[in-house]
């Protein structure tokens, strides 16, 4: 008798404080992340991922959820609809920090590469993770995690980019989804 009341008293105890550990995680999130309209060509932008997120026990439907850098690769003269462009999550494939930072020529100051502040890892702008600038190998066992995107027009006639955003795995050569 005494073990079926302990028992009643401590499933719920249990699911109660487990419960951030045990929460599904939310995603995979599409975001309309940044409008064509202000990404330069060749120019990378890092934009804040909007989407459903779970915080503990609570649920927040619109919150910062990510960050990805977006790339518009085709001319400023590409009709919009024919416009391509890439993403990338921000998350370092290395131990997981943002990388944050671009890396700009001496000459004309041109951003050439990502650079994540942790450990130095450094990234082409194609997401390839680049050889050290001073030598060595670079930490980041794999490039910049790309993310699915595609360009979509809302009501008013602006051309938004849509990014599929996911998490994955940091530490691992392979690609593989957290
Ligand atoms: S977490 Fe980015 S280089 Fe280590």
């Amino acid at each position: 008798m005494y073990a079926v009341c302990a028992a009643a008293v401590a499933w719920p105890a249990a699911k109660f404080f487990g419960a951030p550990l045990s929460a599904p995680p939310v995603g995979p999130i599409r975001d309309r992340a940044v409008k064509l309209s202000v990404l330069t060509p060749g120019v990378p932008k890092l934009v804040p991922i909007t989407g459903e997120s779970v915080d503990a026990w609570t649920r927040h439907p619109a919150k910062t959820v990510g960050r990805a850098w977006v790339l518009r690769t085709s001319p400023a003269e590409v009709d919009p609809a024919e416009a391509e462009v890439k993403a990338f999550s921000s998350v370092c494939p290395h131990a997981g920090c943002q990388v944050s930072g671009a890396l700009r020529s001496a000459e004309d100051a041109q951003v050439e590469a990502l650079h994540c502040p942790c450990h130095g890892a450094v990234f082409a702008l194609d997401g390839d993770a680049l050889p050290m600038p001073g030598g060595g190998p670079n930490p980041s066992p794999r490039g910049l995690d790309s993310l699915n995107c595609e360009l979509v027009e809302d009501a008013g006639g602006d051309w938004w980019v849509e990014i599929e955003y996911k998490r994955f795995r940091p530490g691992v050569a392979e690609r593989i989804e957290a």
